[in-house]
């Protein structure tokens, strides 16, 4: 049967970075377009009360419009926004910022959003994940329309791609023999290094390989600058070491600061922005005791140290909780501590306390019912939550906004993922009647 076309105007994006745009008083949102573009679709998807089109033709392009810099863009699940030149993308992400708080949260008094811009939109990423399958393709899974369209999902077979840092991009021949030589290898991940030039590797799949299989890849597959690789095996979302080979940890440098990075620890992706993320996290003036939770190897914990009395960081990741520990001593910060914890069983400890600032860096489901219960309990002077996704940064910040007790003073919106539809953003709230000091 012949599938229906229709052609629309697109009022804007949504989260996900899909267009949105009407026709009988119907929304279909459509991938790949632009604000004011007029556009022909063909509806892939047709609900109740909205639709989900394929874009078929920009009929009038809109003028932020650009050629996008991957061939495999519009196939790859991988970006979203490389049709948009780079200043629209930061406009549209504060935008779909904004609308998620607005929508979601009902947030109605949104504060002073400042955008900011990654130094370079491509070639910034310092972790990878790669699907492989044995066929010698190594890359990312298909666009998820396409997958819905198949009823299954690709590998994209990539040879470069251009949001990696360039050293990502030069083991990727290495990975393909590596994977052919492996077949029952299913996913390939890679942390890398850029201030020392040193790459760890996660090897994930079916069977387990030795270390004498390890260090036999190393040597006759891998150039020098893998420093260590592991063998893992998947358990839904959780990876799991089986064994390894060479050394299994890193260091990087942001603000001054060096970190260890064990290869199970969470590291942030976008190495151009790491200087200015500490800045906007970690508060300009003096503060007293204060936590921060979800804290990973201490990479907000350590810089903050130096304007609190005394940090404690907490994450449920005790090799992170190691690297932490290990950090601070090496960049010799005596008022910092460390624990395995939630937020919220952090948080119970200081019940009696009074606390200055709580950070809070969640994953993408934010923070859970429990955690803001204590919080509400804890009621520090100031709250940083630091979010990767507007809409259950929306939720839990219309909870914290509820008790009436704090003021959402500015958020940033911080572009760690240039290219993609991530938006990841920094959100300064303070107690009502705390003085109002320089700053913000
Ligand atoms: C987005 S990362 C942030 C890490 C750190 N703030 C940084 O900038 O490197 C989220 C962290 O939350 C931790 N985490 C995930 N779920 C958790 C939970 N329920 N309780 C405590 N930590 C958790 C992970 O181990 C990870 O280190």
């Amino acid at each position: 049967m012949e599938k229906k076309k229709l052609e629309l105007k697109i009022d804007k994006l949504v989260s996900g970075g899909k267009g949105l745009g009407r026709h009988q008083n119907k929304v279909y949102f459509v991938k790949y377009t632009a604000p004011n573009e007029i556009v022909q679709i063909e509806v892939i998807k047709e609900k109740k009360d909205y639709g989900e089109g394929k874009l078929l033709k920009v009929i009038i392009p809109s003028s932020a419009r650009v050629e996008p810099a991957c061939p495999h863009y519009g196939v790859c699940g991988g970006c979203q926004l490389q049709h948009l030149d780079y200043k629209e993308q930061l406009k549209q992400k504060v935008e779909i910022f904004k609308e998620q708080l607005q929508r979601v949260g009902k947030i109605k008094d949104l504060p002073p959003i400042e955008a900011i811009p990654s130094p370079e939109p491509y070639g910034y990423r310092i972790r990878a994940q790669f699907h492989v399958d044995g066929s010698g393709k190594l890359g990312f899974v298909e666009d998820e329309t396409l997958r819905e369209i198949k009823g299954y999902g690709d590998i994209v077979d990539i040879e470069t791609c251009p949001i990696l840092h360039p050293r990502i991009n030069e083991l990727i021949p290495h990975l393909k023999k590596v994977s052919l030589k492996y077949p029952s290898l299913r996913e390939i991940h890679i942390t890398y290094s850029p201030n020392r030039n040193e790459a760890l590797l996660k090897l994930v799949g079916e069977h387990i390989l030795s270390e004498s299989q390890l260090e036999e890849i190393k040597k006759n597959y891998l150039p020098e600058f893998v420093v260590g690789l592991g063998s893992y095996k998947r358990f839904g979302r959780e990876l799991v070491r089986e064994t390894f080979y060479g050394r299994d940890y890193t260091f990087i440098t942001a603000k001054g600061f060096n970190y260890r990075v064990s290869a199970e620890s969470f590291v942030q992706n976008n190495y151009l922005l790491w200087d200015k993320f500490i800045e906007l996290v970690v508060p300009q003036e003096k503060s007293g005791f204060s936590l921060d939770t979800f804290c990973g190897i201490g990479f907000f914990t350590i810089p903050f140290s130096e304007k609190a009395f005394f940090v404690e960081g907490s994450d449920m990741n005790g090799f992170a909780i190691l690297d932490a520990e290990y950090n601070a001593k090496v960049n010799d910060r005596p008022n910092v501590g460390f624990l395995r914890s939630t937020p919220s069983q952090h948080m119970k400890k200081y019940l009696d306390k009074e606390i200055d600032t709580v950070i809070f860096d969640p994953p993408r489901s934010g923070l859970d019912k429990r955690d803001l219960e204590v919080l509400k309990e804890l009621a520090p002077d100031r709250i940083i939550y630091v979010s990767c996704n507007p809409s259950t940064l929306a939720r839990d910040l219309a909870r914290i906004l509820r008790w009436g007790i704090y003021n959402y003073k500015k958020a940033y919106v911080i572009d760690l993922f240039p290219q993609t539809a991530h938006i990841e953003s920094v959100n300064i709230l303070e107690k009502v009647g705390i003085e109002e000091e320089e700053t913000f």
